[in-house]
C-alpha cells in the first residue's frame, strides 16, 4: 500500500525549512480566501488547525462561504470505507463549482491522499482535484501554492520523517482548550486499521518542545489542553531519551495549567505508574477513553490487540478504583470477520460489567490492505446492523444511568460556548468529560464555573450556576 519513498532525508530538511524562510505575507495571497472541511478524528481537526495557520502566514483568510473561496481544502479520513463516500459526494459539487470559477483551487489532503488507491483514482478520474497532499506533506502546502501553475500536484511521500516543530504557528478553533501534540503515527498494527499507514511510524516530541508548548498555551490564557496521539501511552518509546508517558504527565501538569485531558489510551501500554500520576495531580482530569473493540479472547486476537479480556477487565477495575470520580469511555467494533454470537454476547457482557459513561460503536469496514481485510467474513450487513443496533442500546442505558448519577451534585464546569441547544444558556464539561447545558450568562465562557446538575439525559446534563 505505501508509495515508494521520494525524498531522501537532506531534500526532506529543506522543504520543511522551507516554511520558516517564507512565512510572512507573500504578495501573491494577499486578499484571497480560503475554505477547509475536516473530516475525521481529533488528530486531523488539529493538522486543520496547522493547515490554517500556514495559509494565514501566507496571506490568505478563512471563508466560511464555498462560493467565495479561492482555495477549498477537503483534510479527509480513511478509517471506514463511508469516509470515501462523504468525500467524493462533496467533490461532485465542487466540482459544478469550478465551472463558475475557474481560478478555484481544489484540494484534498489528509488520510486518504495516504492510500495508493486514491492518489491513482484522483489521477485517471478526477483531474478537477488541483493540489493532492500527504499527512507527511502539509510542511509543504505553501511552496506547492506559490508553485502551482494549473497543472494537477500531487506531493504524497510515504514515509513519515522527522517530527517538525511548528512553533505555535497553528490558528486554533479555540482559545479556551488546545489540542497538544505529542506523538505522531502508530506502531500498534492492530488488524483492522489502516492507520500505521496513513500516519507511518510512531514519533514522539521531545519532551521540551511538548512543555514550551504548553507554558505558551498557558501564557495566552489556555484553560484546558488536550495530550493527543493515536496511543499515548506508549509516547517516548521510540525516543532515545527513554521516558514514560507518565513522566510526561507528571511534567505537563506541574505547568499548571488548569485542566489536561489525554487520547487516545491503548490498555496494553497503560502503567500502574500512569494511573497514579492520574490520581495523585488535581489538574489531570478523571476522564480516559479506553477502546476496548471486543469482549472475545479469539476476537481480541485476531485484532492483534495484545490484552485479554481479563487484561482489559482488570485494568479497568484497577483504574476506577484509584482515581475518584473517573469517568471510562470505549470504542468496540461489531461485526469483524468471523465474530460469531457468542463472541458477540462476551461483548455485551463485558459492556454489562464495566458500564461505560460512553462509547463508539462501529461495524467493521474491510481497509485496503490491512489484514483483516483478507480474513473470512461470512457475516451478513443486516446481521451486522442487527448487533450494532442491540449493543448501543445497551450502551446508551449505561451512558444515561451514569449522567442520572450527576443529578442534584455540583460539578465544576469549564464553560466553553454558547449552548447549541439554546442560544441563552452557554456549555461546558465537567471534570470527567460530561457535556452540561447551564443557565448562565455568556461572560461565563472561558471561566471553570461550579454548576448544580438538575437534569441528566442520555447525552447531556441540565444545570444552573451555583453561586
Ligand atoms: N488509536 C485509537 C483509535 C483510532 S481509530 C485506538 O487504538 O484506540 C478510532 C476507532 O475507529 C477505533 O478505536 C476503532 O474502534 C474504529 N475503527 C478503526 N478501524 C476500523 C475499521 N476498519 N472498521 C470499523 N471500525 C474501525
Ligand atoms: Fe489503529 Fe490500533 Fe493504532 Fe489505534 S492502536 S491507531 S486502532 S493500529
Ligand atoms: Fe481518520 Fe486518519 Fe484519524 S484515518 S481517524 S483521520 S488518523
Amino acid at each position: 500500500m505505501r508509495l515508494p519513498n521520494m525524498l531522501d532525508a537532506a531534500q526532506r530538511k529543506a522543504k520543511a525549512n522551507y516554511i520558516y524562510e517564507n512565512r510572512t505575507n507573500r504578495p501573491i495571497f494577499k486578499n484571497k480566501k480560503y475554505f477547509i472541511r475536516t473530516y475525521g478524528c481529533q488528530m486531523n481537526v488539529h493538522d486543520s488547525e496547522e493547515i490554517k495557520g500556514l495559509l494565514e502566514t501566507l496571506g490568505y483568510s478563512e471563508s466560511e462561504n464555498i462560493n467565495k473561496s479561492d482555495l477549498i481544502i477537503l483534510n479527509t479520513c480513511a478509517i471506514r470505507e463511508n469516509a470515501h463516500d462523504k468525500v467524493f459526494g462533496f467533490l461532485g459539487r465542487l466540482k459544478h463549482l469550478k465551472k463558475s470559477n475557474p481560478n478555484l483551487i481544489i484540494s484534498l489532503c489528509g488520510c486518504m491522499a495516504q492510500e495508493a488507491s486514491v492518489v491513482t483514482y484522483i489521477k485517471e478520474k478526477h483531474p478537477y482535484i488541483d493540489i493532492v497532499f500527504g499527512t507527511h506533506n502539509i510542511s509543504e502546502l505553501p511552496k506547492m501554492l506559490e508553485d502551482y501553475k494549473g497543472k494537477q500536484k500531487i506531493n504524497v511521500d510515504s514515509k513519515e520523517g522527522d517530527v517538525i516543530e511548528f512553533d505555535n504557528l497553528y490558528k486554533r478553533d479555540s482559545n479556551i482548550t488546545a489540542w497538544v501534540n505529542i506523538m505522531y503515527g502508530c506502531d500498534k498494527f492492530c488488524t483492522y486499521c489502516i492507520v500505521p499507514y496513513t500516519r507511518g511510524k510512531q514519533r514522539s516530541r521531545k519532551i521540551k518542545d511538548i512543555l514550551k508548548e504548553v507554558n505558551e498555551l498557558k501564557k495566552a490564557g489556555y484553560k484546558e489542553i488536550t495530550l493527543l496521539g493515536q496511543n499515548v501511552n506508549a509516547y517516548g518509546k521510540d525516543l532515545e531519551e527513554k521516558l514514560e508517558f507518565s513522566t510526561l504527565l507528571e511534567q505537563v501538569s506541574k505547568t499548571g495549567i488548569e485542566r489536561i485531558r489525554f487520547v487516545t489510551s491503548h490498555p496494553w501500554d497503560f502503567t500502574d505508574k500512569m494511573i497514579d500520576i492520574i490520581a495523585k495531580y488535581d489538574n489531570i482530569m478523571p476522564y480516559i477513553h479506553l477502546p476496548v473493540q471486543s469482549g472475545s479472547n479469539r476476537i481480541l486476537k485476531l485484532m492483534n490487540r495484545k490484552y485479554t479480556r481479563e487484561e482489559y477487565l482488570n485494568l479497568f477495575n484497577k483504574i476506577k478504583t484509584k482515581v475518584n470520580n473517573v469517568a471510562i469511555t470505549t470504542d468496540i467494533i461489531v461485526g469483524f470477520p468471523g465474530e460469531t454470537e457468542e463472541d458477540f454476547e462476551e461483548t455485551l457482557n463485558l459492556v454489562k460489567e464495566c458500564q461505560f459513561d460512553g462509547a463508539f460503536t462501529f461495524v467493521f469496514s474491510a481497509r485496503e490492505n490491512t489484514p483483516a481485510s483478507k480474513m473470512k467474513d461470512n457475516l451478513s450487513l443486516e446481521e451486522k446492523n442487527k448487533r450494532l443496533q442491540k449493543l448501543n442500546k445497551l450502551i446508551n442505558t449505561y451512558s444515561k444511568e451514569s449522567n442520572l448519577k450527576t443529578l442534584g451534585t455540583i460539578q465544576k464546569v469549564l464553560v466553553t460556548s454558547i449552548s447549541e441547544k439554546d442560544n441563552k444558556k452557554v456549555a461546558g464539561y465537567t471534570e470527567n468529560m460530561k457535556l452540561v447545558n447551564i443557565d448562565a450568562p455568556a461572560n461565563t465562557i472561558g471561566k471553570i464555573i461550579d454548576v448544580k446538575i438538575k437534569a441528566a439525559k442520555s447525552f447531556s446534563l441540565d444545570g444552573i450556576i451555583e453561586k
